[in-house]
């Protein structure tokens, strides 16, 4: 008993020495970190476990709608919101042939899923895809098979999206009932290519540049408006320098993926790993720079298409929270509300490094690391759903300085975690605030470099405890809540909730650019 008071002392005093510090956000939007592309909310669906089949679609469930997508399922994904949707995969990739999921669907070849294991029908195939990329609103990404595909069928997959002329696979879309182009413009040139356990046949970045050039040029010559994604590796910069060096002019993009996990259970550790993927946004950036030309010079006229005419950007096209949670791979996570106080921080960290991202997917939408979970019966919002949702909901086009001073949790953990957009047309800033910290935090607000006319309003996520979740056990629950506070003129000082994500909303009166 005696142990226990002094010890609930011991913290009170703790807090209380927080409190007595001064806790301070500044942001100034004469420092612009560039602009934010739309595309850093999207997502990832795969032919692995139930992403695409009994998630996304299921055509034997009484939820589906007649093209068999779940009307549950597409309810919360329209509510995300997300811009871009990248398809089919994922590792899956190095096996995948598009032209099985095409067409009449009973004459479609199911298949072994040779990678994540069970049967693919392939009734969700490209135009199913499409549709769903039309219903949500968003803008579609293909991952073509650079290892038992071939440089002809990706550039055949290229023209039955985007063909427009009197060709074989332009009129097998039309056959298909599209008469209209599908416009694919995103397309990944493989993905994991140095992955050895895979089935690629990359693994050697100099053979990667070889092999792909003949599927870039096929694929540009069919349709010299699209955009291609390189395959980056984010643990190997030789495979980075050799293929930017080698690709240059004719890549717009370089993946980078960023999974992150839970050290012995201990919340903090993930906030901190996050913290440090600025660091590592950062020296990929420096790396493309160094490695690509920001202004593409010397392109030989015989490629007979055009060269990017921007620089090179990053495409963190899978991104997420990994936590081995199920063998074989670790991939039906549950989350806990700290997993979504992670999430906000990558959201952050993206924001921070607009200038570099051109685009990022979450992995995986549905069901595989993913925010939506379904069952038969049901589906639910996992906790990383809720920042996902209000990041895109209320981010702007501009990112601009903000960074905070507050109290150090656990060795360098800093409580506050904080990023800033700006649109400057309509006068309007956001402040995005992750506090992890046990207590509320009072914090002063300097703005330098504008004059805010008000606060308009607040978002507030918050729950009951770092490890409330939601479970499909209980579908109609939500341990997640979301405030919305009023209109206040008091922008010299706000209260961060403990362990909470908020997302302030201001009016300003001027700027300085
Ligand atoms: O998103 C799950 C898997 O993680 C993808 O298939 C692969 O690209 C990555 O290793």
């Amino acid at each position: 008993m005696k142990k226990k008071f002094i010890s609930v002392f011991l913290s009170t005093l703790f807090f209380c020495s927080l409190q007595a510090q001064e806790n301070e956000i500044t942001i100034d939007p004469s420092v612009c970190l560039g602009e934010i592309s739309p595309f850093i909310y999207g997502q990832f669906i795969e032919y692995m476990g139930r992403c695409i089949d009994e998630g996304v679609y299921d055509e034997n469930s009484p939820l589906s709608d007649e093209r068999g997508f779940r009307r549950d399922v597409l309810e919360k994904v329209k509510e995300l919101n997300p811009p871009m949707l990248r398809f089919p995969g994922g590792t899956v990739v190095k096996t995948f042939h598009w032209e099985d999921g095409i067409g009449p669907k009973e004459q479609r070849k199911a298949k072994k899923n040779l990678v994540w294991g069970g049967i693919n029908t392939y009734h969700f195939g490209t135009c199913e895809f499409i549709e769903y990329c039309r219903e949500i609103n968003a803008e579609p990404v293909l991952v073509i098979n650079l290892s038992t595909g071939t440089p002809d069928e990706a550039a055949n997959w290229v023209d039955y999206c985007n063909g427009t002329e009197n060709t074989y696979y332009a009129n097998l879309r039309r056959l298909h009932g599209y008469p209209e182009p599908f416009r694919v413009k995103y397309w990944a040139l493989g993905n994991e290519e140095a992955a050895e356990p895979d089935a690629g046949r990359h693994q050697d970045p100099h053979k990667y540049v070889e092999d792909v050039w003949h599927f870039i040029k096929l694929m540009k010559l069919t349709d010299p408006s699209i955009q291609l994604i390189a395959n980056g590796e984010s643990q190997h910069p030789e495979w980075n320098k050799i293929i930017l060096k080698g690709l240059d002019g004719a890549v717009d993009y370089i993946s980078y993926h960023a999974y992150v996990g839970t050290d012995e259970g201990n919340p903090y550790s993930i906030f901190k790993k996050i913290r440090y993927v600025d660091e590592r946004i950062t020296d990929f950036a420096k790396l493309v720079k160094e490695n690509s030309q920001e202004v593409v010079k010397d392109w030989k006229k015989w490629y007979r298409f055009p060269h990017r005419t921007k620089p090179v950007q990053i495409a963190i096209d899978e991104w997420g929270i990994w936590e081995q949670q199920e063998p074989p791979y670790g991939t039906t996570n549950t989350y806990e509300w700290y997993h979504a106080l992670a999430t906000a921080h990558y959201l952050n960290s993206f924001h921070r490094n607009a200038a570099h991202i051109g685009m990022a997917n979450w992995a995986q939408m549905v069901n595989i690391l993913a925010p939506i979970m379904t069952d038969e019966d049901a589906s639910i919002r996992q906790t990383v759903f809720f920042p996902l949702k209000e990041y895109r909901a209320h981010v702007l086009n501009e990112s601009i300085l903000a960074k905070a001073i507050s109290p150090i949790i656990e060795s360098d953990l800093a409580s506050l975690d904080v990023s800033a957009s700006i649109d400057r047309e309509k006068m309007l800033l956001t402040l995005f605030v992750v506090n992890v910290n046990p207590q509320k935090l009072k914090t002063k607000l300097n703005f330098s470099n504008c004059k805010v006319d008000k606060l308009l309003d607040t978002t507030v996520l918050s729950a009951d405890s770092l490890r409330a979740r939601n479970t499909l056990k209980n579908p109609g629950a939500n341990v997640v809540s979301t405030k919305q506070n009023q209109v206040s003129r008091n922008v010299k000082e706000i209260v961060f909730d403990s362990e909470s994500i908020t997302i302030c909303r201001f009016k300003l009166a001027s700027f300085v650019k």
